[in-house]
């Protein structure tokens, strides 16, 4: 009889159950701040101000739209692991460790350090999951969580960069 996982009974990955469990308890959360993030960037993209307006206007868009690729690669990886996404707002609020801010103006300077400090969360976030990740055979999911470190990582110096002068 094949071998279970998850809720489900077809699970590729081939990973015991209990492995699948707990890698995919992590991207749930990485998967609801990514959904947190979607929004609060396109709350930075509408009322940013200032002289960082239109680099950070465009640099928001830059940054959702690359985030919308990632959501999606993140819940089809928990589908591949047996398991289910996460996929209400509710939910996502619920286990989520980003903050939103309700829609008003935010000048340039303050839009590059809070799209920095989550950046950082960001990170801090997938270097645990990576972790749990590591003690399994998963390399699917290693190297998902390789590229996301790598993004945040480089998203970060720049962002870093720009506000040196902003
Ligand atoms: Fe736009």
């Amino acid at each position: 009889m094949k071998e279970k996982c998850c809720p489900q009974d077809f699970c590729p990955s081939g990973l015991k159950p209990e492995q699948a469990a707990r890698i995919v308890e992590g991207l749930n959360i990485y998967l609801a701040n990514l959904n947190i993030l979607y929004i609060k960037l396109h709350n930075f993209h509408w009322n940013v101000i200032g002289t960082g307006f239109f680099p950070l206007h465009e640099k928001t868009q830059e940054l959702y739209e690359a985030i919308a690729e990632e959501l999606d690669e993140v819940a089809e990886r928990i589908r591949a692991l047996g398991c289910f996404p996460l996929a209400s707002m509710r939910d996502y609020l619920a286990i989520g460790t980003i903050c939103e801010l309700p829609g008003e103006e935010y000048p340039s300077p303050f839009v590059a350090k809070v799209i920095i400090e989550d950046f950082c969360t960001m990170l801090s976030l997938v270097r645990r999951i990576d972790s749990i990740v590591k003690e399994t055979p998963d390399q699917c999911t290693a190297g998902l969580l390789a590229d996301a470190m790598c993004f945040f990582e480089k998203q970060m110096w720049m962002m870093d960069a720009y506000l040196t002068r902003c």
